[in-house]
């Protein structure tokens, strides 16, 4: 699969800055991985999930996803930090009372939040640091009603520098994000497990995108 990005030479300038999300938001549906991803959140999802937790939901592309899945969703809670963002999921799902956009940063505890059937997150826990990674993903795992699904659609450490160079250049990306802070697969599964999950596995992967899913047990 040949993604058709569009190169950009700018070094990224922060998810507050509007010019960022703008070009974000523009690029989504140009990057075929992303969407080949997005198809496989899809399949591993609960067959009647009622509450929803979007990590990161940007401009709350994920949930609407989940939402069109499966309509038996009957509330959605998407948190981002980024005021442009949040604007922008805010404008989707205006006139929709199932969706709550909140701000929030997810170095803070997640757990006030409640419980979900299904927590996602798409392109966002790599922003955080990788202890904070961890306890984020035993947030989770309690969050988690019996059988509920975590389904975390991410950018993963590649295994070479030079294969890292080779999938920055498929997503058109000059640069890094100074941003990010790239784990590789093996220990974010690690870590899932050490939290409780269960099922845990990477279900999708192409270059540095990948999908790691777990559940919480049944009983
Ligand atoms: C690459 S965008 C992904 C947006 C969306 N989830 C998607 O799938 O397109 C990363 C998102 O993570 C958010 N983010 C990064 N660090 C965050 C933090 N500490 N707390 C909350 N949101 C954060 C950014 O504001 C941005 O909206």
């Amino acid at each position: 699969m040949t993604p058709s990005p569009q190169h950009d030479d700018r070094p990224p300038m922060g998810w507050r800055d509007p010019a960022q999300v703008d070009w974000y938001v523009t690029r989504i549906d140009r990057l075929p991985p992303r969407l080949a991803g997005e198809a496989v959140v899809v399949e591993v999802l609960p067959p009647d999930p009622r509450r929803v937790l979007d990590l990161g939901c940007g401009d709350g592309r994920l949930a609407a996803l989940v939402m069109e899945a499966r309509p038996s969703v009957e509330q959605v809670v998407a948190v981002d930090s980024s005021p442009p963002m949040l604007e922008r999921a805010r404008e989707r799902f205006a006139g929709d009372p199932r969706v709550g956009v909140r701000q929030g940063d997810l170095t803070d505890p997640i757990t006030p939040l409640g419980e979900f059937d299904v927590v996602v997150s798409g392109f966002a826990i790599h922003h955080l640091a990788h202890e904070r990674k961890r306890e984020l993903f035993g947030e989770v795992a309690s969050s988690l009603r019996p059988g509920g699904v975590f389904a975390n659609l991410e950018v993963v450490a590649s295994a070479t520098p030079e294969l890292h160079r080779t999938f920055l250049d498929a997503i058109g990306r000059a640069v890094d994000d100074p941003e990010d802070q790239l784990a590789d697969v093996a220990d974010q599964l690690a870590w899932m497990r050490d939290a409780g999950l269960t099922q845990v596995d990477c279900l999708w992967r192409w270059r540095g995108f990948a999908l790691l899913v777990g559940s919480a047990a049944t009983s």
